[in-house]
């Protein structure tokens, strides 16, 4: 049996049992909480940490419902009004928030690295959850991916998973390769402009290429990313139409991959420039199933941390 984790930092070098003990946590988690209609107390007394120092729509939401169905306390860390903003060293604003009694932090911050470190100085027994590291990793999206495709296509071996757009900046790339490699899927393919890739040494397991027309031809699950912007240098910036004509999914494209294509994002989408409306809104897309699963892959990784 793979050990009971303290952290979640990374998916890297995640046993698969570690992952799909993840997932089915998941599952159970979400029928014992009838999918959030009814509060659990697995973590009455607890409390949990927001401390977000890049903006998030769906993973802070998710984690604060998370740990509210599981009966945590949840605090809302304010970067804009906190002493960060007068300067505060982020080992001394760890140290004041620790002084505190926290159980968890969940950590988003631009710069790689930044959970391991907190982990490092961390002086209690508290626990870090990377909400997203700069380009690195953004392991509860890896998960939620992950489920998702399991829902619908649980026979990983057989797939063929694309994930096309700009890989090289994207932590969510690197985390679904983590979780889908551990997985056992059958192929993966990373597609984009070759400016937009990551270094061949990086994923020696998966076929890189920068044609999405063969990269998405019989795929049965396609992954499309938006332009990291606020990673790019702006003479690196595409012109958005051109990228849309050469990596956009519409409708067309869709038509080459195999039938049933789960289509996927972790959102925010960017319509027009990596997805057409009518596919993002289609039948095929699972975007609004990848966002419902976050707040029970949250649950299972906080309770998996937390729970005494
Ligand atoms: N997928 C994702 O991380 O979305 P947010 O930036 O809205 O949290």
């Amino acid at each position: 049996m793979s050990p009971r984790l303290r952290h979640l930092t990374t998916l890297e070098h995640l046993p698969r049992a570690s992952v799909e003990r993840l997932l089915d946590r998941a599952i159970a988690l979400r029928d014992a909480c009838a999918h959030g209609t009814r509060k659990l107390d697995t973590l009455a007394g607890r409390t949990v940490l927001n401390l977000f120092f890049e903006p998030s729509t769906r993973t802070r939401t998710s984690f604060e419902l998370a740990a509210r169905r599981l009966g945590a306390d949840v605090i809302n860390f304010d970067i804009g009004f906190s002493s960060t903003a007068k300067g505060e060293a982020l080992y001394d604003t760890l140290h004041t928030l620790e002084a505190m009694h926290l159980d968890a932090i969940v950590v988003r911050h631009k710069v790689s690295g930044t959970p391991e470190e907190l982990v490092r100085h961390a002086m209690s027994g508290v626990s870090v959850v990377n909400a997203g590291d700069g380009n690195r990793a953004h392991p509860t999206q890896g998960l939620l991916d992950a489920l998702t495709i399991r829902q619908h296509r649980p026979d990983f071996e057989n797939l063929v998973v694309t994930i096309c757009g700009d890989i090289r900046h994207s932590r969510v790339a690197r985390s679904d390769v983590h979780a889908l490699a551990a997985l056992g899927v059958g192929e993966i393919r990373l597609c984009g402009p070759a400016a937009l890739l990551p270094d061949a040494a990086e994923f020696p397991q998966c076929r890189y290429t920068e044609d999405f027309d063969s990269a998405i031809e019989g795929a049965d699950v396609a992954i499309m990313l938006r332009l990291q912007k606020e990673r790019m240098a702006a003479t690196d910036l595409p012109d958005e139409a051109a990228y849309f004509r050469q990596y956009g999914l519409d409708q067309r494209r869709l038509k080459r991959a195999a039938k049933g294509c789960l289509v996927m994002h972790p959102g925010p989408l960017n319509r027009g420039i990596e997805i057409a409306d009518d596919v993002a809104d289609g039948a095929q897309s699972r975007i609004l199933e990848q966002v419902a699963n976050g707040v029970f892959v949250r649950m299972a990784v906080l309770a998996e941390l937390l729970a005494r």
